[in-house]
C-alpha cells in the first residue's frame, strides 16, 4: 500500500511564499515520477497526478484534468477538490482557452479573464497547463486556488516539465490481455 508522498504537512487553502512553494515542489518530483514511471496509461497517470499534486500543492482548491474527447471538446478527467463542470468546449474557460491555443494559461485574478467558468465561487487565480501525447492534445492540468496569485511562473515552469517527463510513454502501451495479464 502506497503512503502517498513523503512532505510536511500543511493545511489546505494555505498560500505558502512563492520560494517555499517552489522548494516543495522540486522535493516531491522525483517521488511523483517515481510513482507513475514506466505507467503507459495516461488515465492512470492523471489519476496518480491528481493525487500526489493535491499533496504536494496546499493552496489548490481543485487540482485535475480536463480530456479531450472530441476535437474542440474536453471532458473532466480524475481530480481532487470539489465538483467540477462535466464538459468543456475549446470555445469556453481558461481550460479551453488552454487547449485551443495549446499555452499554458496562468491566471492571476480569474475575474480578469473574460470567460471563466466559475466552477466554485471561491476561485481566485488558475492554471491550466496543457498535456500533448504524440504531439496531439490530449488533455489540460487544471489548477485552481482561493488566493489571488495561487501560482507563480517558476511553478507553471516546473509542472510543464513535469507532465512533458510524466506522459512521455503513455498512450503508448500494449493493452495487457489474458489472465493476470498487467497486474502488479
Ligand atoms: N475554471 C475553469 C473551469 C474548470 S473548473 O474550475 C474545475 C475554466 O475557466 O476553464
Amino acid at each position: 500500500m502506497s503512503e502517498g508522498i513523503l512532505l510536511a504537512k500543511v493545511a489546505r487553502g494555505t498560500l505558502l511564499p512563492e520560494a517555499e512553494r517552489v522548494a516543495r515542489l522540486r522535493e516531491a518530483l522525483p517521488q511523483i515520477e517515481a510513482a507513475v514511471a514506466g505507467e503507459s496509461d495516461a488515465v492512470a497517470v492523471q489519476a496518480t497526478l491528481a493525487c500526489l499534486l493535491w499533496e504536494t500543492l496546499p493552496q489548490a482548491n481543485w487540482c485535475g484534468f480536463y480530456r479531450r474527447i472530441a476535437d474542440r471538446l474536453l471532458a473532466v478527467g480524475p481530480y481532487q477538490g470539489g465538483m467540477g463542470c462535466l464538459r468543456i468546449p475549446f470555445e469556453r474557460g481558461v481550460c479551453g482557452a488552454c487547449a485551443r491555443t495549446e499555452a499554458t494559461q496562468l491566471v492571476p485574478d480569474v475575474h480578469a479573464f473574460p470567460g471563466h467558468i466559475a466552477c466554485d465561487d471561491a476561485t481566485r487565480s488558475e492554471l491550466v497547463i496543457p498535456i500533448k501525447i504524440q504531439g496531439r492534445l490530449d488533455a489540460v492540468l487544471d489548477l485552481d486556488c482561493p488566493h489571488p496569485e495561487g501560482f507563480s511562473a517558476t511553478e507553471a515552469r516546473i509542472l510543464e516539465g513535469l507532465l512533458a517527463r510524466c506522459f512521455q510513454g503513455a498512450g503508448t502501451g500494449p493493452v495487457p490481455s489474458g489472465p493476470g495479464a498487467g497486474v502488479i
